[in-house]
């Protein structure tokens, strides 16, 4: 069997990780396609390094643009190769550009496509990655869901025959990385300036277009991690920096103390000696709930609907409408003492993934 893997942002490169671990050692062929959509060696390339990843067979070097010239461009560059190379199947990844410019391309040339990560929805048709979720799963041929709720929607979309019950393969990652991490096999994380290793201090990312993009909304949610009463590492995205730049906003101020990105061991690490995390990343979201800690939400949804159970997530859409009282008491709450279960599965989503890849070849 000859599968091509589409990947091209960092979220994508984790999952990636799962997948190559299990195709090592098979005897089926792996082809590792990057779009480029992310080309800073903190969101890309210390991915590879670190995952033990093998490198890409193939870089398109697409890089960032707007939604339409971003996505055109991969599907333009992505053509050829996936013509020259008849792969059985062209695997996609989540719900970024590079996800859906990968299954049009292999859909217009009658090429098997498979969607990991299928059926999830956040019902908000804001979000880019809402259209790159939903058109995808309706051009692949094969629908891998994360949990019974993915499945559950895809059924109800009139998708249920192409959908199966996979495991969500981040779990496989995340658990061997904790692993890892907790058997002192990585060197410590490069936390932000300012933020000490053994103080307890809250994890914080922020990159969402409807978080960042506008200024008032930037602000506020700046001001509201300032005014927590432990202090807050920020690990920065580009897209977080160049619009606070843009805004005149500044990064560091109160409880915030602002670094780079880390690579997915620093993050585990991180989580791991935190106190708990506050995000609008998916990701995260889920990390958090599989190393236990509380996280908080900066959006008026989540697709990860198991993590709110036993108040291991809670949704903030807005902090001040909390009140300052409310919103520290959310924010720095204690970690909740309840049982979290398993609904993403059992750390070896990768394994059935190729099992069924196999199965269903023709
Ligand atoms: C993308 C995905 C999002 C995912 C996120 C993880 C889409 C629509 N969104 O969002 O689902 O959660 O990746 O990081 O595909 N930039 C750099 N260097 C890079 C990459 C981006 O500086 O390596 C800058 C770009 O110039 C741009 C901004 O970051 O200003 C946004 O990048 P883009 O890839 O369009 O989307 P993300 O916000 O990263």
């Amino acid at each position: 069997m000859k599968v091509i893997s589409v990947v091209g942002a960092r979220p994508q490169l984790v999952k990636l990780a799962a997948i190559a671990h299990a195709f090592a050692g098979t005897r089926h062929e792996h082809v590792i396609v990057h779009t480029g959509q992310h080309y800073d060696a903190n969101l890309s390339d210390i991915f590879f390094s670190g995952l033990g990843i093998p490198a890409p067979d193939v870089h398109l070097g697409i890089g960032s643009g707007s939604h339409g010239a971003q996505t055109g461009g991969v599907l333009a560059a992505i053509d050829p190769v996936l013509a020259e190379r008849r792969p059985d199947w062209v695997l996609v990844y989540g719900d970024t550009n590079s996800t859906l410019a990968g299954a049009l391309s292999a859909v217009k040339q009658h090429l098997p496509v498979a969607h990991l990560e299928a059926g999830l929805r956040s019902f908000n048709r804001r979000m880019p990655e809402e259209h790159n979720r939903v058109l995808t799963d309706h051009a692949a041929d094969l629908l891998l869901a994360p949990t019974e709720g993915a499945l559950r929607h895809l059924g109800n979309e009139g998708l249920a025959d192409r959908a199966v019950l996979s495991g969500d393969v981040m779990v496989d990652v995340c658990l061997r990385i904790r692993d890892a991490v907790l058997a002192g096999e990585h060197p410590r994380p490069a936390l932000p300036a300012g933020i000490e290793h053994d103080e307890p201090y809250l994890l914080a990312t922020l990159h969402r277009p409807d978080n960042t993009d506008d200024p008032d909304r930037l602000s506020a949610l700046l001001a509201a991690l300032a005014d927590l009463p432990v202090p807050v590492a920020l690990l920065a995205h580009p897209r977080l920096v160049a619009r606070a730049e843009e805004h005149g906003l500044k990064l560091d101020q109160g409880a915030v103390r602002a670094g780079r990105p880390l690579g997915y061991a620093g993050l585990v690490a991180a989580v791991l000696g935190s106190t708990g995390v506050v995000t609008d990343s998916g990701g995260l979201q889920k990390e958090a709930f599989l190393l236990g800690r509380a996280c908080t939400t900066l959006r008026p949804e989540t697709e990860w609907v198991e993590t709110l159970d036993g108040d291991w997530n809670r949704l903030v859409p807005d902090p001040d409408a909390l009140g300052r009282r409310g919103w520290i008491e959310t924010a720095a709450r204690p970690t909740p003492r309840g049982e979290r279960g398993t609904p993403y599965g059992d750390g070896r989503a990768a394994e059935r993934v190729l099992r069924i890849l196999a199965e269903r070849l023709g």
